[in-house]
């Protein structure tokens, strides 16, 4: 969700002082952990979630504690689109008001459901594409079936129209910087409205290489350079302002926010739901629990003892392990 350029300005100073805001601003809730593709770099195998669907019912109760949220991403560890009451999801929220975002991988985004995501209220999407190729079979990406052409369609219905937002979401390996410049062409000739670049987190899988620091300054310059040659907005760090001069004034700080790269840039503002409703700090940690949403109001799990521990670096070290996919900084 954009956010004013005074709103950006205390959000960044408080981000560079590491002052956590009294509620949390984003929460992702795990809708599904079933998915129709099975990408070997995932996660949501090795993370070891129940591969389910939440249930509407609790769904509706969630989404009722979350007054306080700006916005609401429906994606877990799974396809979004396969849920059966996806779209009443999005329905429920948007009647609250709420700001609904999801991630999807787009292969199953037929025109028909296309037109009703749209209409029940939708207002960004992401969809994820490594390559706008087939990969080889092996491939550590999502393989290419229908999703080049669904998104190509879906930006063409929603021509003229301010929301949903389109952002092409895509993954950083080792000496495949190409791949990702080709996405963004891509994504440009199709009218999309950004391309936001992830790093990759190798933590479960061995065979995952991504560039050391240095060369990630390097892509990211390439990245810009690329963006502006094709006419589309780049980012390569989420959780960062995207637009106007905010977004030039946060890529000066970001190297200097959270106490200059000392804690992970989720844990300011962010929360993870749960299929059965725990809250927890993040989509990488979806079982640590700090508190279950149908036992206690968002708030008190926010700022209670137990998630004021995690926010503690050393504390916190030990429960994310090696992951630094969301640090200013990379090991
Ligand atoms: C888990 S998926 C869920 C949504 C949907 N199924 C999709 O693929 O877009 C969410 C995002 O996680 C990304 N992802 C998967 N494995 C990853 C990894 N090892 N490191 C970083 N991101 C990863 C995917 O590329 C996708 O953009
Ligand atoms: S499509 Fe998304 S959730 Fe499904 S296996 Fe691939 S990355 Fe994981
Ligand atoms: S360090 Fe990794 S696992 Fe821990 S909160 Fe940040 S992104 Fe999540």
């Amino acid at each position: 969700m954009r956010k004013s350029l005074f709103q950006t300005s205390i959000e960044g100073l408080r981000r560079l002082f590491f002052l956590i805001p009294p509620n949390p601003e984003i929460a992702q809730i795990e809708i599904t952990n079933r998915c129709n593709f099975n990408c070997l770099m995932c996660q949501r195998i090795p993370l070891k979630v129940p591969l389910k669907d939440m249930d509407f019912g609790l769904y509706r109760q969630i989404v009722d504690k979350l007054e306080v949220i700006e916005e609401i991403i429906l994606t877990g560890w799974g396809e979004p689109l396969i849920h059966p009451h996806l779209l009443e999801m999005i329905r429920y929220a948007k009647q609250k008001g709420q700001w609904i975002s999801l991630t999807s991988n787009g292969s199953l985004l037929t025109k028909g459901f296309a037109q009703k995501i749209i209409q029940a209220g939708l207002d960004s999407i992401s969809f994820s594409i490594d390559d706008i190729k087939a990969p080889k079979s092996g491939a550590l990406a999502h393989p290419v079936t229908t999703q080049l052409n669904n998104i190509e369609n879906f930006v063409k219905m929603i021509k003229g129209k301010s929301l949903p937002e389109v952002v092409i979401q895509t993954t950083l390996h080792k000496g495949q910087e190409k791949k990702i410049f080709e996405v963004v062409a891509w994504a440009a000739k199709i009218g999309a409205d950004m391309v936001n670049v992830n790093r990759l987190d190798m933590r479960f899988n061995t065979r995952l290489k991504r560039p050391n620091f240095e060369e990630e300054k390097e892509f990211v310059k390439k990245l810009d350079e690329v963006g502006k040659k094709y006419d589309i907005q780049t980012e390569f760090r989420p959780h960062v302002a995207f637009s106007g001069i905010s977004r030039q004034v946060y890529r000066i700080l970001a190297p200097f926010m959270a106490l200059g790269g000392r804690h992970c840039l989720r844990v300011y503002n962010y929360v993870y739901i749960n299929l059965v409703g725990e809250v927890t700090p993040c989509c990488a940690l979806p079982l640590w629990s700090a508190g279950n949403l149908l036992q206690e109001d968002l708030q008190t799990i926010w700022q209670s003892e137990k998630f004021q521990q995690f926010r503690q670096h050393d504390f916190q070290r030990k429960i994310c392990g090696k992951c630094d996919v969301l640090e200013v900084k990379q090991k």
